[in-house]
């Protein structure tokens, strides 16, 4: 059987989580292939909201196997806290739980060099989530990470203190404060969680399932204006959020892939440093702020806001190669007269479609503006139901991308999700 991907168009909190969640159903197997606890999915049912760092968004269905695949980097301190809220016993997570050796560790001297870096920039502030998920992919690509499967090995904590004192002299060089007992405590801890799950080499185990038939779900996370080589560098994350991803980050091969589902936000929004052509610094950016309650999942800042930009869109859709695009928050943005849609930049004065390479270009965007719709549709079922002006809304962008929008979602919850085939 042919392996989905679910992954992000824009700069990460589309709704990835939730959409997961929602079309967990149709899958058997639930696989995240990048990122790390910079990560946050929120999901909503029976009136609860969960989020999401580290573990798989099929999690909360008892029947569905998930796997953490080898492209993930993990704090195993926070994997304990993820695991301890979910509720369920580690003995019945462990059921539906499976992690990848291969999957690189964040060690808390990662965290330690994450801060020290974003301190001494001075000029590039990333505006990292400080979970040390940079360090961490730099001693990966360098060949010097230490793999979950290590954590079976008697000599791990050697090969630790090897690690922890290769980076206590980088921070010889760095003017920071910091507590390192705080952290190793519940990293420790954190440790012994990990030897409660099937540690595994999940390649062979995503292979097998897909080719007996399974259907298996690759869940990104970021987006793909966060990807490391295709982003707005270096304000990006540290690694590939894009569909190529999921074949590095799970050991499958591009000929498995079968639908690619890429997942926006009917606007933007943008948390960090970084360009963002379509931001509203103005009323309009605070009400969509408000209204689509728009903080960070994982850090709690406030995200920036903008009108939906077709150009970095249409970007990811080609980078990604889309097969269908979902579409979430569109009842966030019900109350506006008219709603704008950036369809091209003018870059340095200049019409132009691409997304310049210069970080440091001036993008003015070149809007559309198209009428809004007044009414509340969070309770709206069906496609055909939803006010005109939200469906030429959606007609316009299929148009412009040329791929078809099969979910809009109007709502947190699991069950506010039209379903349009
Ligand atoms: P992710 O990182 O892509 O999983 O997205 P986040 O969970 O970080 O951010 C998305 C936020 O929007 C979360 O608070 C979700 O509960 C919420 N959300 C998702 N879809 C919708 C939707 O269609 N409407 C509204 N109002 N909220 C949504
Ligand atoms: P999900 O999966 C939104 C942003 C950070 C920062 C940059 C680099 O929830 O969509 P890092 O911690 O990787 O060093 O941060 O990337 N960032 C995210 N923004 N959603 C995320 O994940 C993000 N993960 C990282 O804010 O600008
Ligand atoms: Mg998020």
């Amino acid at each position: 059987m042919k392996i989905d991907i679910l992954l992000g168009l824009q700069w990460g909190d589309e709704g990835k989580g939730k959409i997961v969640d929602a079309i967990s159903p149709d899958y058997d197997i639930i696989a995240r292939f990048q990122g790390g606890p910079n990560a946050g999915h929120s999901l909503e049912f029976n009136n609860v909201k969960h989020v999401l760092h580290l573990i798989p968004s099929g999690i909360f269905h008892p029947d569905k196997l998930n796997i953490i695949g080898n492209g993930v980097v993990i704090d195993p301190a926070v994997f304990k806290t993820e695991i301890v809220g979910l509720g369920p016993a580690v003995d019945e997570l462990a059921k539906r739980l499976i992690i990848s050796t291969k999957a690189n560790l964040i060690l808390p001297s990662h965290r330690i060099l994450d801060a020290a870096y974003e301190c001494q920039n001075g000029l590039i502030k990333i505006g990292s989530t400080l979970k040390g998920i940079g360090p961490a992919y730099t001693d990966k690509t360098s060949r010097n990470g230490l793999r979950v499967g290590d954590i079976l090995r008697k000599d791990f904590r050697k090969l630790y203190d090897i690690h922890l004192k290769r980076h206590l002299n980088i921070l010889k060089n760095y003017d920071l404060k910091y507590n390192l007992d705080e952290y190793e405590k519940g990293w420790f801890e954190g440790i012994e969680m990990l030897k409660n799950f099937r540690i595994v080499n999940t390649e062979y185990l995503v292979n097998e399932l897909a080719g007996s038939g399974k259907r298996v779900l690759a869940e990104g996370a970021q987006g793909t204006m966060l990807d490391i080589d295709f982003g707005s560098y270096p304000f990006v994350t540290s690694s590939n959020t894009i569909s190529a991803g999921a074949c590095t980050g799970l050991g499958i091969s591009p000929k498995l892939i079968g639908e690619i589902f890429g997942i926006f936000k009917a606007y933007c929004t943008r948390v960090g440093s970084g360009p963002f052509p379509t931001e509203l610094e103005d009323e309009t950016g605070a009400s969509l702020r408000d209204i689509g309650r728009e903080f960070g999942s994982t850090t709690g800042r406030p995200r920036r806001c903008g009108w939906l930009d077709l150009p970095a869109l249409k970007y990811s859709i080609m980078i990604n190669g889309v097969t269908r695009l979902f579409m979430t928050k569109a009842d966030v943005m019900s109350g506006f007269k008219t709603i704008k849609i950036c369809t091209s930049y003018k870059v340095d004065g200049k019409e132009c479609l691409e997304i310049p390479f210069d970080k440091d270009s001036i993008i003015e965007p070149v809007y559309t503006e198209l009428a809004g719709w007044q009414e509340d549709i969070s309770g709206i079922k069906e496609f055909i139901k939803l006010p005109d002006s939200l469906k030429k809304f959606v007609e316009f962008i299929e148009k412009q991308t040329g791929v078809p929008v099969t979910l809009v979602s109007v709502g947190p919850d699991r069950e506010e999700t039209i379903f349009r085939t």
